[in-house]
């Protein structure tokens, strides 16, 4: 029998203003998901947050795309909307692109990484969930841990990792997907890869056997909605050890801050801090923006755990690393690199201001 973990998060309402989920949203999602563990609809789950998003980890047998399992996430968030409405909460479902659910909650608001596997006799897996970034963020750690020798020592002294990884890579812009090797394919993967704005990892599986071994949500929200109405703050799931990098391979690319798009406004540049779940709190402009690490067994498709990996004192340089390139980022005010180039913010004034200058801006000689 096979088990299917299913990550669907959504920003439907936070304190103050986008800083923080509300307790009262996190109990009304785990009073729905109780009562479909009871039903038998999930085998199990576990409900966090990073910053303003809440994150439903659940666990089934029912495969991935299931139509009841992305109902069930679709109605937990249709009913913490009606609490933060009550409570005037900020942004109060604003990631809930439809009145209706149509059967998939893919392109409906709410980010979604699945994978369905075999359990192994161990299956040790970590669930990643951002705030105040996009699905590009994940790129190169992603890419780090399947594929970055000097990241994961086991891609060259352990045999069963040696044979590499494969990449399915999405153009969300374009909507066509790729799949590319590496090691073989390394170069040209990464001449993707980089673009984090537009090509995003979504799945990597094991070259030899062909094994899911990471699943990323690639959804771009203000691309469905077709004007900026939240962040795509993304999620991931990967699995370690026996076969994949370690867990600690796996955390390892986070020690690096590197930087992503998504601060302030969808507009800005800045750090990705690896935080404890506790300080998943971006406040400081909006930010930095976050990461959470939640490590769990996978005991016939029941979720022992979670480890917050993050919560982990060796992590306190990256975050120091963080704070100071924060500071150094902040005092560029409204200049790129630290403001994104005008065709990839979330807001802009820059139209209209071109429009009323349209009648003093004159030819070059
Ligand atoms: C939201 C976010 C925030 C908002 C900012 C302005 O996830 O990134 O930085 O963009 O707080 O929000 P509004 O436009 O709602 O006042
Ligand atoms: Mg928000
Ligand atoms: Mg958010």
């Amino acid at each position: 029998m096979k088990t299917t973990i299913s990550v669907i998060k959504a920003d439907v309402g936070s304190i103050a203003g986008h800083a923080k989920t509300h307790v009262a949203l996190l109990n009304k999602c785990d009073e729905i998901l109780a009562k479909a563990k009871e039903e038998e609809l999930l085998v199990d789950y576990h409900i966090t947050n990073c910053g303003d998003d809440i994150d439903l980890i659940m666990t089934h047998r029912n495969g991935t795309e299931n139509e009841e399992v992305h109902g069930l996430a679709w109605n937990a968030f249709i009913e913490a909307t009606k609490v933060a409405k009550s409570l005037k909460l900020y942004g109060a479902g604003q990631d809930l692109l439809s009145d209706t659910f149509s059967g998939n909650i893919k392109g409906m608001g709410p980010g979604c990484a699945e994978m369905e596997f075999k359990e192994r006799p161990s299956d040790p897996v970590i669930v990643f969930c951002c705030d105040k970034t996009e699905p590009g963020a994940f790129n190169m750690p992603i890419f780090k841990m399947f594929a970055d020798p000097f990241n994961t020592a086991g891609l060259v002294i352990d045999p069963s990792l040696h044979g590499g990884y494969d990449f399915e890579i999405f153009d969300v812009i374009e909507h066509k997907k790729v799949t590319m090797s590496c090691p073989d394919e390394m170069y040209d993967a990464l001449a993707l890869l980089g673009s984090t704005g537009r090509y995003v990892i979504k799945h990597v599986t094991r070259r030899s056997d062909n094994e899911i071994a990471a699943s990323i949500s690639t959804e771009r929200l203000n691309l469905m909605a077709g004007q900026y109405i939240g962040k795509d703050d993304p999620v991931a799931i990967v699995r370690s050890q026996s076969g994949f990098p370690a867990a600690g391979e796996v955390v390892e690319p986070f020690a690096f801050p590197h930087l992503v798009s998504g601060w302030m406004r969808g507009s800005h540049n800045g750090p990705l801090m690896p935080v404890a779940q506790r300080n998943a709190t971006p406040v400081r402009f909006d930010g930095p923006p976050r990461v959470i690490a939640l490590g769990f067994q996978i005991n016939n498709s029941e979720l022992v755990g979670p480890l917050d990996m993050f919560d982990d004192p060796a992590f306190d340089r990256s975050r120091a690393l963080a704070s100071e390139v924060a500071e150094y980022m902040r005092r560029h005010g409204p200049f790129e690199p630290h403001r994104l180039p005008a065709d990839e913010m979330e807001y802009t004034s820059l139209p209209g201001v071109l429009k009323m200058l349209e009648g003093r801006m004159k030819d070059m000689d």
